[in-house]
Order: structure tokens, then C-alpha cells, then sequence
């Protein structure tokens, strides 16, 4: 049970790192690609045709610019495909965002915020633990976390700007 990341070129890996990192915090195996939709159609192609049959679950797809390569993994493959759009120099990552999310009925892709590659790590997370209930308890625990940690920040704004006679109580 593993999860694959594909991006369209290398210089995408410094936002695809946000993916890596999130599925290695809950110790799911992945497997990191550089397969292009435009430039090696052919391989990756034949990577979504065999990915089911090699174990992997879910196949997360980052791209900017003309970024259809979640779409294209998406045409070949019966699993989930979520998908980063990445921000270029010229229009923001607006133009990556729309070429993914746009997707025709019948062909699905889970499209997340531009750059939003550790929440399409987590996503794929959350579809593992559909059928997994150790990691559904390491999610549980992560949420917890996450909920501690912001009861923490409103504990401190408390005190500093309600304790020190700044505002209302
Ligand atoms: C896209 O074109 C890639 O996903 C990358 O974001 C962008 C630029 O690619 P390179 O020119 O760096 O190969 O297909």
C-alpha cells in the first residue's frame, strides 16, 4: 500500500517536498517521479496504467503552467488522483489551478490550493485510513495535536492582550 507523487519537471520538487514530508510522517511508503504530460506522454501513461497493479492506492500529480498532468493520469487509471497545482513566475499558479480543476464530468481529480502539496499528502493520508485503522488513530493524533497547538497560541494572545489590561476581558 504506497502512494505515488509525479511531478512534471524537477524544478517542481521543491513544492512536492510538502507531500513527501506528510506521507513520511504517518510511514506511508512513496514512490517520487518526474513524468511529464506534454514531454514523456508515453511513460506516463504506462506509470498510471500499472500503478494499481503495483500496490499503489492513490497517485498525487503536481504541475504548473498548462498542468494537465493529474487529468491525464486520472484518463488511465480507476484511482483517486489528487493533484498540486504549482505557482510559475508568469500568472501565480492561477493559470495550473484552472487546468486542473477544471476537470470533464466523469473523469475526477481532487484538486488542492496552489502549492497545497502537504494537504494532498494528508488527503491521500485520510483515503489510506479509510481501510487502516492504525492510521486512522495516527490521523486522530495528529488532529489533537494540531487542535493543542492552537489552544496554545489562544492561551498566550489571551494573556497578552487581555492580562496586561489591553482589552476586554
Ligand atoms: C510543467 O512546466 C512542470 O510541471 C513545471 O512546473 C513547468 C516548468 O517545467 P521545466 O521548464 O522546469 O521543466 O510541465
Amino acid at each position: 500500500m504506497s502512494v505515488a507523487i509525479v511531478m512534471g519537471s524537477a524544478s517542481d520538487a521543491g513544492v512536492m517536498e510538502g507531500a513527501v514530508e506528510a506521507l513520511r510522517e504517518f510511514d506511508v511508503p512513496v514512490e517520487v517521479r518526474v513524468l511529464s504530460a506534454h514531454r514523456t506522454p508515453d511513460d506516463a501513461l504506462a506509470f498510471a496504467r500499472d500503478a494499481a497493479g503495483r500496490g499503489i492506492r492513490v497517485l498525487i500529480a503536481g504541475a504548473g503552467g498548462a498542468a494537465h498532468l493529474g487529468g491525464v493520469l486520472a484518463a488511465v487509471t480507476p484511482l483517486p488522483v489528487i493533484a498540486v497545482p504549482i505557482a510559475l513566475a508568469n500568472l501565480g499558479g492561477l493559470d495550473s489551478l484552472l487546468s486542473m480543476v477544471q476537470m470533464p464530468a466523469g473523469v475526477p481529480v481532487a484538486t488542492v490550493a496552489i502549492n497545497g502539496a502537504r494537504n494532498a499528502g494528508l488527503l491521500a493520508v485520510r483515503i489510506l485510513a479509510l481501510s487502516d485503522e492504525a492510521l486512522a488513530r495516527a490521523l486522530e493524533a495528529q488532529r489533537q495535536s494540531m487542535a493543542a497547538k492552537v489552544r496554545a497560541a489562544d492561551e498566550e494572545i489571551r494573556a497578552r492582550f487581555h492580562d496586561s489590561g489591553a482589552g476586554a476581558p
